[in-house]
C-alpha cells in the first residue's frame, strides 16, 4: 500500500462549500464519518454514481449506502415502518444503517437493482453540514479500492484513491464500517456487526433479532447478503494470520521471516481503541511489505465481535 506524501493528500483538501458544489456538479468527493470516510456522489445523479464504481472498482450490483441530513428525509428514498423511526431516533446520527423497502428517489443504481435500500444518517459535523447544505441524500461506499481495507483518515484515502477531493474531517471516532440492520423482512436481521451491536438493535425493538452476517449458500454458489460481507475483504496485501490472544506467543515463535505482531501493545486495550486504530495499524503493517501480519482476537467490549468479523475477513483466503 503507497504511503501519500502529506503535500499531495493537502493539494486535494476542499472546504464544506466547495464539497457542497462537487455534489451538485456531478462530481465524486470524498467524506469523513465517524466509522470511515465515504466516496460521496449525489443520489440522485446516475452519472455520477456509475463514477463512485469505477473509482473503485467495484462490481455494480453492489449497492450503496444513501447518506441523509435527518432523519426527516427517510420517507423519499424508503418505506418507513414503526421500527425504522425507533432506530433513527435512538441511533441517527450515529454507526447505524436501515435497510428498507425502497422509495420513490432510490435509483436502481444505488440499490444494485434490488426492492431495498440503505440508509443513514452519519455523525459527523462537517459531513452533516455539507448533507444539509446539498439537500438532498448523497451515496457514499467507503472511500477504498474494492476488498481493500477501509479509510480512517483523509491520508488513508488519497493513498487509495488517485485525484478525488477530499474533505478532511480528521481521525474517524469509531473506526469500522456501520452496523447494517434489514427491516424489509418479517424479523430485523443484523447484515453487518458495527458500533451499534445486536443487542442495542433489540432492546429498542423490544424483539429479537436474526444476525445474517454470513455470506449465504446459494445454488449458484456463494451471494453475499450484503456484498460488504463477502468472505475476504477489508484485507491488506500481507497475509494476516489471526490467532487466539493465549496461542499468540507460540504461534510468533514457530513463525520466521518479516513478522508484525499488532496487538494490546499497539491497538490499545479495549475494543473500541482498537476499532479506531486497526485500519491504520493494517496500512502502516503493510507498508513495511511483512511475509505475515499476526493479531489476536480483540480484547473484551461492545466493538469486539466487529472488529472480529474485520480480522476474520482480512484473514480469509484470496
Ligand atoms: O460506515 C459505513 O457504512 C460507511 C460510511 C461511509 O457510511 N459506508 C460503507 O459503505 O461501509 P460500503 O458501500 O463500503 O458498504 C455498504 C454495505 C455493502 O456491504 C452493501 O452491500 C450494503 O451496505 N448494502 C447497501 N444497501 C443494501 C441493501 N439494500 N441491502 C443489503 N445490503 C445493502
Ligand atoms: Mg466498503
Amino acid at each position: 500500500m503507497s504511503v501519500t506524501d502529506p503535500l499531495e493528500t493537502a493539494a486535494r483538501l476542499v472546504d464544506v462549500d466547495r464539497a457542497i458544489a462537487i455534489l451538485r456538479e456531478g462530481g465524486l468527493v470524498a467524506l469523513p464519518t465517524e466509522t470511515v470516510y465515504g466516496l460521496g456522489a449525489s443520489a440522485l445523479d446516475r452519472r455520477a454514481i456509475a463514477a463512485v464504481f469505477a473509482t473503485k472498482g467495484r462490481p455494480t450490483h453492489h449497492p450503496l449506502i444513501v447518506h441523509l441530513a435527518d432523519a426527516d428525509r427517510l420517507p423519499a428514498f424508503a418505506a418507513t415502518t414503526d421500527d425504522a423511526w425507533r432506530l433513527a431516533e435512538r441511533f441517527w446520527p450515529g454507526p447505524l444503517t436501515l435497510v428498507l423497502p425502497r422509495g420513490p428517489l432510490a435509483l436502481d443504481e444505488v440499490t444494485g437493482g434490488l426492492a431495498t435500500v440503505g440508509l443513514r444518517v452519519p455523525a459527523h459535523p462537517l459531513t452533516l453540514s455539507v448533507l444539509a447544505g446539498f439537500g438532498a441524500g448523497v451515496a457514499a461506499p467507503s472511500a477504498n479500492r474494492f476488498g481493500r481495507i477501509s479509510p480512517t483518515s483523509a491520508a488513508h484515502v488519497a493513498a487509495e484513491l488517485p485525484t478525488v477531493p477530499i474533505l478532511d474531517g480528521g481521525p474517524c471516532a469509531v473506526g469500522v464500517e456501520s452496523t447494517i440492520v434489514d427491516l424489509s423482512g418479517d424479523v430485523p436481521a443484523v447484515l453487518r456487526l458495527g458500533a451499534v451491536t445486536p443487542e442495542a438493535i433489540a432492546e429498542t425493538l423490544g424483539r429479537p433479532v436474526a444476525l445474517r452476517t454470513e455470506a449465504a449458500k446459494t445454488a449458484g454458489g456463494e451471494r453475499a447478503v450484503a456484498p460488504g460481507q463477502l468472505a475476504s475483504h477489508y484485507a491488506p496485501r500481507a497475509r494476516l494470520e489471526l490467532v487466539p490472544r493465549d496461542r499468540l506467543a507460540a504461534r510468533r515463535a514457530e513463525l520466521s521471516g518479516a513478522i508484525v505482531v499488532l496487538g494490546d501493545a499497539e491497538l490499545g486495550h479495549d475494543a473500541a481503541t482498537w476499532a479506531r486504530s486497526l485500519y491504520d495499524a493494517l496500512r502502516r503493517a503493510d507498508a513495511t511489505g511483512p511475509d505475515v501480519i499476526l493479531v489476536p482476537t480483540p480484547p473484551p467490549g461492545a466493538l469486539a465481535a466487529a472488529v472480529l468479523d474485520r480480522l476474520r475477513r482480512a484473514a480469509a483466503p484470496r
